[in-house]
């Protein structure tokens, strides 16, 4: 038996890097999941196990940000397979990297988009169905750079700052109906998003990826990146009855790099 057999987990951003961890191992422990991402995630759901009940995983086009299809998509999912048990905020843009003075106001527009109101979107449609269902479990992706200020990274950080806080408050407001709302703050992860961020500062400091990412490294206490079966290890435990008391929660994930409160 797994721990969340027969659940029903909706992740977004799962066409690959932390999400489709977060997929993979939410179905591995027996959720049906459907994995919405605007980019095509219909690889990576066709991979995934079939629940027990026989609910089987799909895929769904996604644009977070997009409130009236966020909405459209929930409530079909809820339709299809009775209900949703757990959400995971997973999508998310990083941003070139500059001082906040000199950042364009389309790069902060997006990043505010996704990462901001993406999440609220999802989550409250999200809630609302868990809220009927007196069940919940919502897990957002935020991020080291949400708890300590991240310089060259400021408008990526304010938003996630503002995901730790989203979690706080929306933590509140539905521990009467069962939902617990906790966030992970993953430290430097190996992803695409983290490949292409450093491949920006080897850039501008002239210098080559894989080294400044080996010093990076280096500095981390537990001298390795996360991984997605890590974050999909944290985000299992969330989902599960395990942490049925913990609410309001933004847990580090960062080796160390972080350990800040
Ligand atoms: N990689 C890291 O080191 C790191 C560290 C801390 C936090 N995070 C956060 O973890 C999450 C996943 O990051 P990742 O490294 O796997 O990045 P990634 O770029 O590999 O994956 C991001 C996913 O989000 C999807 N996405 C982007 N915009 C979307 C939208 N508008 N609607 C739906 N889906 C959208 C993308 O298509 C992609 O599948 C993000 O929220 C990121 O901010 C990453």
């Amino acid at each position: 038996m797994g721990r969340l057999d027969d659940k029903v987990a909706v992740v977004t951003g799962s066409s690959r890097g932390l999400g489709e961890g977060i997929a993979r191992r939410l179905a591995a422990e027996g959720a049906a999941v459907v994995c919405a991402d605007v980019m095509d995630a219909s690889e990576v759901a066709a991979s995934l196990p079939v629940a027990p009940s026989g609910a089987g995983p799909k895929a769904v086009h996604l644009d977070v940000t997009d409130n009236g299809a966020v909405e459209e998509a929930m409530r079909a999912v809820a339709d299809e397979y009775g209900r949703i048990d757990i959400l995971a905020n997973n999508a998310g843009v990083a941003q070139p990297i500059c001082e906040i003075i000199d950042t364009p106001d389309d790069v902060i527009d997006k990043v505010f988009a996704v990462n901001v109101r993406g999440v609220i979107n999802c989550s409250r449609a999200a809630a609302r169905i868990m809220k009927e269902n007196m069940w919940g479990r919502i897990i957002n992706t935020a991020s080291q750079t949400g708890k300590v200020a991240w310089q060259g990274w400021g408008i990526y950080s304010i938003s996630k700052f503002a995901v730790v806080g989203l979690t706080q408050v929306m933590a509140l407001e539905m521990a009467p109906y069962n939902v617990t709302v906790n966030a992970i703050c993953p430290g430097t992860m190996f992803t695409d998003m983290t490949k292409t961020g450093f491949g920006m500062a080897a850039e501008m400091q002239g210098r080559v990826r894989d080294e400044l990412l080996a010093e990076h490294i280096d500095g981390i206490p537990m001298k390795r990146l996360g991984t997605a079966e890590d974050i999909g290890a944290m985000a299992a435990f969330l989902a599960s009855d395990d942490a049925k008391f913990t609410t309001g929660a933004s847990l580090n994930l960062t080796g160390g790099e972080q350990v800040f409160f």
